[in-house]
């Protein structure tokens, strides 16, 4: 863990091309999103988006969750910048992102990670979530994926 400080922090429309940015280098290769697709996020009223931000402004991680119908909450996006991971950067943005969809009245959050992604399914089930199921042929390029699901309110099991 580095004694670095970063703050978390709402992201707006003048975080676009920031984020965008930072999308396509967290997701290189795989399936970063359009910048219009970041924009529209950014500024939609059901998305919570955050940034980590270092204290000369620079974003190096951002999270983007949705508030879809009957309390549930999806993650979007989670990434952080390559020169910035392990120091517990995505853990932060998602407690974060957790009480965002606390405040929303969400109890279930759900997400979607590539079977192969190691890494990511290591930090989710590190903080609580649990595979519920596989979706096959999730992502454009064909990989499937784990479904990933998380209660929010404390003291209940998740349920599907
Ligand atoms: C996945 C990702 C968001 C993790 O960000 P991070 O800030 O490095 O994560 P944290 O530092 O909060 O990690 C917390 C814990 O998760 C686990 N973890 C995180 N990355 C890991 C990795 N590459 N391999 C194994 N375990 C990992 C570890 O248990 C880690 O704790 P530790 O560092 O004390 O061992 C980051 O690697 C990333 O942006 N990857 C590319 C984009 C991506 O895959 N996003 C998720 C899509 S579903």
């Amino acid at each position: 863990m580095s004694s670095a400080t970063f703050e978390i922090s709402f992201m707006g429309l003048a975080d676009v091309d920031a984020c965008w940015q930072l999308d396509q280098r967290c997701f290189e290769g795989t399936e970063a999103y359009e910048r219009r697709t970041i924009r529209d996020l950014l500024t939609s009223p059901e998305a919570i988006c955050l940034k980590s931000v270092t204290s000369d402004d620079e974003i190096v991680g951002f999270a983007i969750g949705v508030v879809e119908p009957e309390f549930r909450g999806h993650v979007v996006v989670l990434g952080v910048s390559p020169e910035f991971r392990r120091m517990g950067i995505a853990s932060e943005l998602m407690r974060r992102l957790e009480e965002g969809f606390r405040l929303h009245s969400v109890h279930l959050v759900h997400l979607e990670v590539r079977t192969t992604n190691d890494g990511a399914r290591a930090l989710y089930e590190g903080i609580g979530f649990r595979v519920a199921g596989r979706r096959l042929g999730y992502y454009t390029n064909g990989d499937d994926g784990y479904l990933m699901v998380k209660s929010v309110l404390e003291g209940r099991p998740a349920a599907e």
